[in-house]
């Protein structure tokens, strides 16, 4: 792997969902002020980049993922001066700063589409995709058609989300220049990275009824990023592929993206986003395995999580008994975050925020939940209905981070009334009780991330499945004569097969763990180093 690609995997990124990260000025939102307050909460965990979601000008449709004005920063969240010093203070702590972009549809209320709609004359009208019929029966990922009609042009316009989150017209040359200048812009302002929003979804092909993974996807990305300015820049793409086509997006020497992320994982333990499912632990060794192994074949970067803001919290789902969750919730850790990839961690993760129980459905704020609420309502009974919402909204991952447990001071989050509700478990899980409690998830964490400083074989070393017994996950990684081993048991108690060698104990999750001798306890970790 060429030097560039490989220094990618000293990577440990976190995603920090502004709004409910820390509110630094007292007015119930997350923002800059907060943020930087908290970075040496990272420094602490081991992370060293943040992906930070938008924080540009924006009505909120889709809380910031439908954007006003690229080259700003939103006042409810701060100034493009503190943007600027908290990225100063970032670099001067050696962390890097990934933004979010995107690009595959604005806001609006972007000037762009307030020019647009007002003629099919208007110079910007080609900025986006109209029709004078809805071209298509596609629906919009938030629930309803693609296609809203708009008065004054008398055309409908495309949206593939939210009718506030109107597509661009990438065919326009025009378009993808600002877009290279909006990425320019930041790139002149310090970011080292993007993380890039649905980007699978900018070509699109009417006739043929394609609109992921388009016919022209490539051309436009290598147009956007095989630049001189773009060459050392980190780009992920929130793309879906498989085998047959993450290579093209980001295969070495393409010139497009450095990586994706790959989201096999994410529907484990359900029928779909919205209906839980029979599952084995054993399943996300699988998808793991496979995806190492094809990475490591055609030497592709990999990205590494379970967790993000679209997501509801994965250890919660899959945790069987809430009483051995410190148990679960490390044992994912353990097998996922020492494989070989770059990790992603989203906020709460770290401590292991629980999913949310919302009584009243009247209580959501996210926009694909109501998307479905309205395809349900009167169909299905409305308790039925609460209690789909509450397994797949994305609220769940959106309340604003617990940091202590005290509710009279906000939960350490802010000295008023967040702008959505806190956890109904903040009192019990929160980072402050983590990190003084024996079994903290926090210091596992922060562990697994010390370890991946200190071993070039975590980062760079080639993976192997040594995996003997089905309900359970053993690996190595190996760099020259550098071996380690990651022993993750799964639901039952048992005994495992591993290498033979001499086995130094660098992290475990059970205390009264010494060495490999042993039955394995459920979702119990050992990782050893092997001499
Ligand atoms: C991505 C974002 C999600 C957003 C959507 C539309 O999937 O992660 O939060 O709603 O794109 O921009």
């Amino acid at each position: 792997m060429e030097k560039k690609r490989e220094q990618f995997l000293d990577l440990v990124v976190y995603e920090v969902y502004l709004r409910s990260f820390k509110d630094g000025d007292g007015d119930g939102l997350g923002d800059l002020k907060g943020l930087r307050e908290k970075l040496d909460h990272f420094q602490e965990l081991g992370v060293n980049a943040l992906w930070l979601t938008p924080c540009y000008k924006s009505p909120d449709a889709d809380n910031g993922y439908d954007v006003a004005d690229y080259c700003s920063i939103d006042e409810k969240y701060g100034t493009l001066k503190e943007w600027k010093e908290l990225v100063d203070d970032m670099h001067a702590r050696g962390m890097k700063m990934i933004m979010d972009l995107v690009v595959n549809h604005t806001s609006i209320e972007h000037e762009w589409f307030k020019a647009a709609r007002t003629s099919r004359d208007n110079p910007y009208h080609d900025y986006y995709m109209w029709a004078d019929t809805p071209k298509t029966d596609w629906r919009a990922c938030f629930g309803g058609g693609v296609w809203e009609y708009n008065p004054p042009t008398n055309e409908y316009y495309l949206h593939l989300f939210a009718k506030e989150q109107p597509d661009l017209n990438w065919e326009n040359p025009k378009v993808r220049e600002e877009v290279r200048k909006i990425v320019d812009f930041w790139i002149d302002n310090g970011v080292d990275g993007f993380r890039c929003d649905v980007l699978d979804h900018i070509s699109k092909d009417f006739e043929k009824g394609i609109f992921v993974n388009g016919p022209r996807l490539h051309e436009y990305l290598k147009e956007l990023f095989d630049r001189e300015k773009t060459r050392d820049i980190f780009i992920v793409g929130e793309c879906a592929s498989n085998k047959n086509t993450i290579e093209d997006i980001c295969g070495e020497g393409r010139g497009e993206l450095t990586c994706v992320f790959q989201f096999d994982q994410i529907h484990l333990g359900r029928l779909d986003k919205w209906t839980n499912a029979p599952f084995k632990m054993a399943e996300l060794r699988d998808i793991m395995v496979s995806w190492q192994e094809f990475c490591e074949e055609n030497n592709l970067l990999y990205t590494l999580f379970t967790d993000n803001h679209d997501q509801p919290r994965f250890a919660d789902r899959l945790c069987r008994n809430r009483e051995f969750y410190y148990e679960t919730a490390t044992c994912i850790a353990a097998t996922v975050f020492l494989l070989k990839g770059i990790p992603f961690l989203y906020q709460g993760q770290e401590f292991g925020m629980l999913n949310d129980e919302r009584k009243r459905v009247e209580e959501f704020n996210d926009p694909e939940t109501w998307g479905v609420y309205q395809e349900n309502v009167g169909k299905m009974d409305e308790k039925e209905l609460l209690q789909k919402l509450n397994y797949g909204s994305r609220d769940n991952a959106r309340c604003p981070v617990a940091w202590t447990g005290d509710e009279e001071s906000g939960y350490g989050f802010g000295s008023i009334r967040p702008w959505y509700p806190f956890n109904a478990h903040a009192d019990k899980v929160n980072l402050q009780k983590d990190k003084s409690s024996k079994k903290s998830i926090f210091r596992f964490y922060q562990a697994i991330f010390a370890l991946r400083k200190e071993f070039a074989v975590l980062r760079q070393g080639a993976f192997k499945n040594l995996t003997k017994e089905a309900d359970s996950f053993v690996y190595e990684r190996r760099l020259g004569d550098e071996r380690i081993l990651v022993v993750c048991n799964y639901e039952n108690a048992q005994t495992l097969s591993l290498p033979n060698g001499e086995k130094n104990l660098l992290l475990t999750n059970n205390e009264q763990r010494r060495g490999d001798e042993g039955a394995f306890l459920p979702f119990e970790v050992a990782v050893f180093q092997i001499k």
